[in-house]
């Protein structure tokens, strides 16, 4: 058993502990931007795979205060490194520190560096560590002087999922539309549209929850390569998920975007994705976009900061608005940095939730029936 621990955007925690829930993880604990919880073997690769809002799935080798440099050594040289670290193993240190007294990322990572050779040494009984064989990464978090030491399981963030080579501009992370689309409730019978697609990330993610896809199945992960976990139970892992898609569900959604090229790139993503047979992409302008009465809209519009100055994308989200006024739809959820988004749009969304967009400080604004 391990205490692991997967991380995720500030304001996704939430989602992200219910998402282990339904995996089953016991003794789930929330932080900020990141949850803990117990696992065995196959809960690590059952994360990895099917967790759809975490950056990386992480083993906590320990937790200790660190005020000091020398904690800092004493710490990590207390835990149990042989169990972990192969004598042959490269293991790279990274981290981050915030709100401590130890601030210098640099000398804490050569610090737990030193430390874990001076364990490996005694774990090992030699006096030279090569580091040529599989690689063991090794992250540290110092948050107000307490000191976690994780090994990563993940390698390459999950929220590359292996079906977005071509990155059009400003594209949503796949965790966080994967968010999006959970608190947007999207469900195997639900019928959802984008008017602003983009590369199809809010749809795609949408579709691969709706069948029951998991998002990892196209992707290797770190762990494949450590001896204690090995590509074997990935691979079994990976064979249950595959049973579980269904596509046979009633899932349909519209992606449209004013730009052709965006439309292209959608479906070329969506078609790697394994899910172009339930979403249709259409170049259109979201000022015309006319909603189906049980559609639930998603939307991540071009915001001052990146694709227009803040004048016309306040106008877009006006003309946007007036163009929604009075039609029927289920649901609207509308993510914006702008603190005058609801007076641009023109209504009051029903409840808004703070969320990170990469480093943009945002709101998801929710709107139920019609904001009715
Ligand atoms: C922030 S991006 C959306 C990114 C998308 N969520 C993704 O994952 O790639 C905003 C998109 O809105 C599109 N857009 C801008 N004005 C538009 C309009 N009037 N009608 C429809 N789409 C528009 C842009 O072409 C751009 O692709």
């Amino acid at each position: 058993m391990y205490r692991a621990i997967a991380t995720c955007a500030f304001g996704l925690e939430s989602v992200l502990s219910f998402e282990l829930r339904r995996l089953n993880a016991q003794n789930i604990e929330t932080d900020d931007g990141r949850v803990k919880f117990d696992a065995d073997d196959n809960m690590i690769a059952e994360a990895n795979i099917w967790l759809r809002t975490a950056e990386r799935v992480l083993i906590s080798v320990g937790e200790f205060p660190a005020p000091t440099f020398d904690a800092l050594f004493d710490g990590v040289k207390a835990l149990p490194w042989g169990e972990f670290v192969d004598r042959n193993d490269a293991f790279p240190v990274k981290g981050f520190s915030l709100k401590s007294t130890l601030t210098s990322i640099p000398a804490c990572q050569s610090i737990v560096k030193k430390a874990m050779v001076e364990r490996l040494k005694i774990d090992h009984n030699t006096e030279f560590l090569p580091e040529r064989g599989s690689t063991k990464r090794i992250r540290f978090s110092i948050t107000k002087d307490i000191c976690t030491i994780m090994l990563d399981t993940t390698g390459d963030g999950l929220h590359k999922r292996g079906y977005r080579p071509l990155l059009n501009e400003a594209p949503i992370k796949e965790t966080l539309a994967a968010g999006l689309a959970d608190l947007a409730r999207i469900r195997s019978d639900s019928h959802v549209a984008d008017p602003f697609c983009g590369s199809g990330t809010l749809l795609i993610e949408s579709a691969q929850r709706a069948a029951g896809i998991a998002p990892g199945l196209n992707r290797r992960f770190a762990a494949e390569e450590y001896d204690f976990l090995g590509k074997e139970l990935f691979d079994t892992v990976r064979a249950e998920a595959r049973e579980k898609i269904d596509r046979g569900v009633s899932f349909r959604a519209r992606g449209f975007d004013i730009d052709p090229s965006a439309v292209e790139i959608a479906r070329a993503n969506a078609k790697r994705a394994g899910v172009e047979e339930f979403i249709t992409f259409e170049v259109a302008d979201a000022r015309k976009f006319i909603p189906l009465d049980d559609e639930i809209i998603l939307a991540n519009p071009p915001y001052g900061e990146r694709l227009l100055d803040a004048a016309s994308s306040d106008k877009l989200m006006a003309d946007f608005g007036k163009q929604l006024n009075g039609k029927k739809y289920k649901g609207l959820y509308i993510i914006s940095p702008s603190e005058n988004f609801e007076k641009m749009f023109g209504s009051k969304a029903n409840r808004r939730r703070k969320l990170y967009n990469g480093m943009i400080n945002c709101q998801l604004f929710m709107y139920f029936d019609n904001g009715r």
